[in-house]
């Protein structure tokens, strides 16, 4: 039988309040490592096009780019349930458009559920989308996407009116069938109230302990960035400078003619070689 991981797995987690663990990856050996280490969920989060792309923000990356990178991932992974982020646009034009989008992540990217921002706006979009029988991933709070609309990179819901809006948004996302939603930047008490209220488990970033779940940032746990490291963020290795000393020793190897030794080289038998260099004269 297989131990791939399943919504039920989910749905039972949150039940029995266990918590659920969630890493992005975006190629097929970071799906490997982190499938290997036993996370729950991968998503192919769209933050790729900063982590990976080097653009200043999400809204650029294609569907096909974000396919590209669904598959190695499901390529990589043998037990996580897959998540294939749904970039900007691909499904706020039309509801038609954006069930076929959906459905290139499962059919054509190997993924098991597509995520999407927003609440009420997307509503009947995430209605259509599973009722093609897709499993659709929720988003709200702080929405990337639609962070300039926000008024930047904020943390969401901190008046009254605004969690009550996000708790809104969280039970109509609910009854329009998401299995799970992600609370992105929402002060902890509220996380944790919205947690509670909904049957489907809530999987937070920067929403404190009372989610059902967490998810970080691949790059971000490994420590690869240190410009910038968001106060929801915990490194668990700092692996930007072992990375950069192992770089730089390798190009002074090879500077110095120090790498490749014997043991990395090849050898031809010696008269092989004599006939090589000297050709057809008597050796
Ligand atoms: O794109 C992403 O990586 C995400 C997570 C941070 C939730 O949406």
């Amino acid at each position: 039988m297989s131990n791939k991981v399943s919504i039920l797995d989910l749905q039972k987690k949150k039940r029995k309040g266990q918590r659920i663990s969630m890493l992005t990856a975006y190629d097929f050996p970071g799906a490997k490592l982190v499938d290997e280490a036993g996370v729950d969920i991968i998503l192919v989060g769209d933050s790729l096009a900063m982590t990976v792309l080097g653009h200043p923000n999400t809204v650029s990356v294609t569907v096909d780019e974000m396919l590209h990178h669904c598959r190695a991932v499901s390529r990589g992974a043998e037990r996580a349930f897959l998540v294939g982020d749904m970039p900007f646009m691909s499904y706020q034009i039309d509801r038609t458009e954006a069930v076929r989008n959906a459905g290139r992540f499962l059919k054509e990217a190997g993924m098991d559920a597509v995520k999407l921002e927003g609440g009420t706006e997307v509503l009947e979009t995430v209605r259509a989308i599973v009722r093609a029988g897709i499993p659709v991933m929720g988003h709200l709070g702080l929405t990337p996407q639609t962070a300039t609309m926000l008024g930047g990179y904020k943390v969401q819901a901190k008046t009254a009116e605004s969690a009550h809006r996000l708790r809104e948004d969280a039970l109509a996302l609910q009854d329009a069938g998401v299995f799970s939603i992600v609370l992105e930047a929402v002060p902890a008490s509220v996380a944790q109230a919205v947690s509670r209220e909904l049957t489907v488990p809530t999987i937070g970033i920067g929403a404190g302990p009372g989610c059902d779940g967490q998810v970080l940032v691949f790059h971000d746990v490994l420590g690869l960035f240190d410009k910038f490291i968001p106060k929801f963020v915990k490194q668990y290795a700092h692996l930007r400078q072992p990375m950069l000393d192992a770089f730089k020793a390798y190009i002074a190897d090879v500077e110095a003619g120090t790498f490749p030794a014997e043991e990395h080289s090849f050898t031809i038998k010696e008269d092989e070689l004599q006939l090589f260099l000297y050709g057809e004269r008597e050796i």
